[in-house]
């Protein structure tokens, strides 16, 4: 039975991970590592976490002494890392603990996986879940493809690049087996309401203003996220030995014209009046440093591997709107905590 390491797995997108693997994969033994931030919820994995092929393991990555002791323990053939702090906001308000989590704790899965795996490197693989941020921010025209020099304009960005830097080094300097994949915003079920989709969806429910920072005007690329988990296992299936690989929507929206997108989706949803929602639209303070856009070519995974998303916006916005509304539990459990300070912080003049 194959061992593998999931980090991250109680958050947004590892939760996906993890549950594609555990159902897919009957004869891998999927261990979840996670240290369960203010992100990580393990509700995400309710309906798996009694399979036999599925373990939790209550970790922090920046703590260097218990990696080593879980890898030597474990004996994990291969890891997919995602533990990481993920929120732009958040890295600006306080870097610090981007650094440690995503560089310092990447260093540390590095170090272990190497003394564990010594000599068997070649049958392992680490694969490191980036982000398309570390290639900056373009302008109206072009796109990142993986020759894309590395810009990054935030600490959450840097943070990223960095971690990525230091996969690519243990691949040219130790040997390790590794591939990393980049990807654009992922949108989805068991998000957290801190990210703009979530966060909006909320507000609109509870008829509450919908912060937009600057003029809407900036660029992101959305991805539905299980469209992301689906290309996550097939690069760790099929990916080569040091390459990288983009993943994209190839799904450019405005800020303000996807809010306008999702209100009409709400309101007809909620049987509100056509252009209700909208009213809450409210522009804010623009973020500092704000990237103006971001958009993926992701030929390569699509030649090389044959992945192409599975879902047109329009069908995913719909499903995330359906699975907020249906699990409200989810999300007033998450609003009702540590959230509200956050919130006050984060948008004060609101
Ligand atoms: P998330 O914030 O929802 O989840 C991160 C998870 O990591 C949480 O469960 C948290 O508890 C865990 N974690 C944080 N610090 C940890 C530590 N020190 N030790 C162990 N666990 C720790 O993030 P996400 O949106 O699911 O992103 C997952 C990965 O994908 C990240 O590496 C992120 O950079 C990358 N990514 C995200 C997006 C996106 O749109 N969300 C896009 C591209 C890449
Ligand atoms: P976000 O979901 O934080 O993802 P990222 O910063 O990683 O792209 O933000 C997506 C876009 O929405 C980004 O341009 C910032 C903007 N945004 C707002 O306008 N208002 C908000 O309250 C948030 C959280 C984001």
């Amino acid at each position: 039975m194959k061992k593998i390491l999931i980090t991250g797995g109680a958050g947004f997108i590892g939760s996906h991970v993890v549950r594609l693997f555990v159902e897919k994969y009957p004869d891998y033994h999927i261990y979840n590592l996670d240290v369960l931030t203010y992100a990580g919820n393990l509700e995400n994995l309710k309906d798996i976490e009694s399979k036999s092929n599925y373990s939790f393991i209550k970790a922090d990555i920046t703590d260097a002494d218990k990696m080593n002791a879980l890898f030597n323990e474990y004996q994990f053939d291969g890891v997919i890392h995602l533990a990481a702090e993920s929120h732009v906001d958040r890295s600006i308000s306080d870097p610090l603990a981007f650094i440690k989590t995503n560089i310092l704790g990447t260093v540390n899965l590095l170090n272990a996986a190497r003394a564990t795996w010594n000599e068997q490197m070649q049958d392992k693989l680490f694969y490191h879940i980036s982000t398309d941020e570390v290639y900056g921010s373009l302008g109206e025209t072009g796109l990142f493809t993986e020759t894309t020099a590395y810009d990054p304009r935030s600490p959450y960005s840097s943070s990223k690049a960095s971690s990525d830097h230091l996969v690519r080094a243990y691949h040219h300097t130790y040997g390790m087996p590794v591939v990393i994949s980049n990807c654009s915003n992922n949108y989805g079920p068991n998000q957290f309401p801190e990210k703009l989709i979530p966060l909006s969806i909320n507000n609109i429910k509870n008829k509450k203003p919908i912060p937009i920072y600057g003029k809407g005007e900036n660029i992101r690329d959305w991805l539905y996220v299980l469209d992301h988990a689906r290309a996550i296992d097939m690069i760790y299936h099929q990916g080569k030995n040091g390459e990288t690989y983009n993943i994209g929507g190839i799904n450019e929206w405005t800020n303000i014209d996807l809010i306008h997108k999702l209100c009409e989706v709400m309101d007809q949803k909620l049987g509100r009046e056509k252009g209700e929602s909208a009213k809450l639209i409210t522009f804010v303070k623009d973020r500092a440093g704000h990237d103006m856009r971001y958009a993926i070519d992701a030929t390569k995974l699509t030649q090389e591997l044959n992945w192409e998303p599975s879902l047109q916006f329009e069908e995913g916005i719909e499903k995330t709107v359906d699975w907020y509304l249906a699990n409200e539990e989810w999300l007033e459990n998450i609003i009702s905590g540590d959230y509200e300070n956050y919130y006050k912080k984060q948008y004060n003049e609101l």
